[in-house]
């Protein structure tokens, strides 16, 4: 569906050719493309700024039916992610105009950025990124289809550009269609993704790229005594699960196991969530869609690395069979835990699932992720995740990743001295806090009191997994946030 292209403009027709045309400088290094954008700029209503907007229709000597230019504003301020939100938004415009292929300039050749402070490879892959991810809509649950996805998306280069960077719209396509993926299960709304469901869905998706899938159903949890998860999943009429997805390289030295929070629904348990906080809550599997799809999208990438997803499914009901506040439960590990609050139900799984990846697959590294606090997203925001690691080299990756995606991410501390607000006077270990500050870093230091000293990263996305209103290259609902970020955190270990 997406193509890099060197074409004449005079001899291709496409619905819209689209140009992104900076204020104060040329980034194109195409002469056609340089005199179409002297053209927009001798109107008065076209000067390039950020979001400036003009279209052209017909114009002599080219064969696009349009040429719609999108203002970047000063070269100084042109980033990376500056040019996905471009590449998205031009995607967005064009399926508004119900058109179905387009053309977009990019400001790159081979070892040419002309001023841009980012390498070529970054540019084009930039764009691609925001235009894929621009093209998804979640209209599943719509009688009438009002906009259609755009059918092509190509990128105008130079020939030896379109040469040099060939791989790169098949990896995009993989990446993006990761993130699409999780964000179609996250915005698909509970009745139909009972924890059943969603691991049947997971399961037929990793299937077909050919994962080993290894499932454990509720009489084998028993068997095997996944207590806390066990005791979260007890509310539910519907059967938990515990799904492993394992891709394995050659070549691999290292084994790294990402677990991600898979509750499809947490109404909070007998403390049951006030109205307002309940509406969302079909979103706090997002942990679990986005290492689901990130397993599937890392076996089309292939990184020489062994890699296990490993996703405790459970939804979190009140019921005259759910835990208590007070119960105590004996976690996998065989510590013991007092469930304070039944709404603290992500990190009792978590702990589970924590505990048999450790002894199963004997991994380096350990990274979760989870829709976990709401304190993380009072602390850092709504589009911000916190971070939270025992090694400090891992947090550096993963920031690293974080600021090359735009999946931002913010190292939060994991003080020894705040362990103590986790006591529990029956059992060894209490599922909330004495106190009522500082909630995400209390979560994050009961989930390490089980990842045995490993070199260990959990991510909380309790703000980032969903948005309600509409940006750049994502739509209202799920944002598959985290896919992206692994896929290049594990191109980086
Ligand atoms: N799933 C929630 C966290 C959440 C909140 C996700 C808002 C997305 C948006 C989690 O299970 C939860 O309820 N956490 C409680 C913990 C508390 C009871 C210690 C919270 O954050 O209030
Ligand atoms: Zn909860
Ligand atoms: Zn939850």
């Amino acid at each position: 569906m997406m193509q890099l292209k060197s074409v004449d403009l005079k001899k291709t027709s496409v619905d819209a050719l689209i140009i992104p045309v900076c204020e104060d400088k040329e980034i194109h290094n195409l002469r056609k493309i340089s005199s179409l954008i002297k053209k927009a700029k001798s109107l008065n209503e076209f000067e390039g700024k950020k979001d400036d907007l003009v279209i052209l229709y017909n114009l002599p000597g080219i064969k696009a039916e349009r040429v719609i230019y999108l203002g970047l504003g000063k070269l100084e301020d042109i980033n990376i992610e500056v040019l996905r939100a471009f590449a998205g938004k031009a995607t967005k415009e064009s399926i508004k105009k119900k058109l179905s292929n387009i053309l977009i300039a990019a400001p790159a050749g081979q070892n040419i950025t002309r001023g841009i402070k980012a390498e070529p490879h970054f540019i084009i892959k930039a764009l691609l990124e925001g235009a894929c991810l621009g093209n998804h809509i979640f209209d599943k649950y719509k009688e009438e289809k009002k906009l259609k996805p755009l059918t092509g998306i190509n990128l105008l280069l130079k020939h030896d550009a379109t040469d040099q960077f060939k791989e790169l719209p098949a990896q995009v396509e993989a990446l993006c269609s990761g993130t699409i993926l999780a964000r179609e299960w996250i915005s698909t709304p509970s009745n139909d993704k009972r924890p059943e469901q969603f691991t049947e869905s997971i399961v037929a998706n990793a299937e077909k790229v050919d994962l080993k899938v290894e499932v454990l159903d509720e009489t084998q949890l028993k068997q095997k005594k996944f207590g806390a998860m066990l005791a979260v999943a007890k509310g539910s009429e519907s059967k938990p699960s515990l799904i492993c997805l394992e891709y394995s390289h050659n070549d691999a030295q290292e084994t790294i196991v990402l677990v991600g929070k898979g509750v499809t629904f947490d109404s909070g348990g007998i403390n049951l969530k006030p109205q307002g906080a309940l509406e969302d809550m079909k979103t706090d599997m997002s942990g679990a869609a986005v290492v689901a799809a990130t397993m599937i999208t890392i076996a089309k990438l292939k990184p020489k690395l062994k890699v296990v997803g490993v996703l405790p499914v459970v939804e979190n009901m009140p019921s005259g069979n759910a835990a208590r506040p007070g119960d105590i439960v004996k976690s996998y590990s065989g510590k013991t835990v007092e469930i304070g609050n039944t709404d603290a139900e992500g990190r009792l799984i978590l702990i589970d699932a924590i505990s048999y990846s450790i002894e199963k697959y004997k991994p380096e590294i350990i990274i979760d992720i989870a829709t976990l606090t709401g304190a993380c997203v009072v602390a850092l925001g709504e589009k911000i995740a916190g971070i939270f690691a025992s090694d400090d080299e891992l947090a550096e990756k993963i920031l690293q990743s974080g600021q090359d995606t735009n999946e931002r991410c913010w190292r939060l501390p994991l003080p020894d001295d705040y362990q103590k607000l986790l006591k529990s006077g029956f059992a060894d270990i209490h599922n909330i806090s004495d106190s009522r500050w500082g909630g995400a870093i209390t979560a994050a230091l009961f989930l390490k009191e089980f990842t045995d000293n490993k070199r260990w990263a959990h991510i909380d996305i309790a703000g980032p997994a969903y948005i309600k209103k509409e940006e750049a290259y994502c739509g209202h609902g799920g944002t598959g946030f985290g896919v992206r970020l692994f896929c290049d955190l594990l191109e980086k270990l």
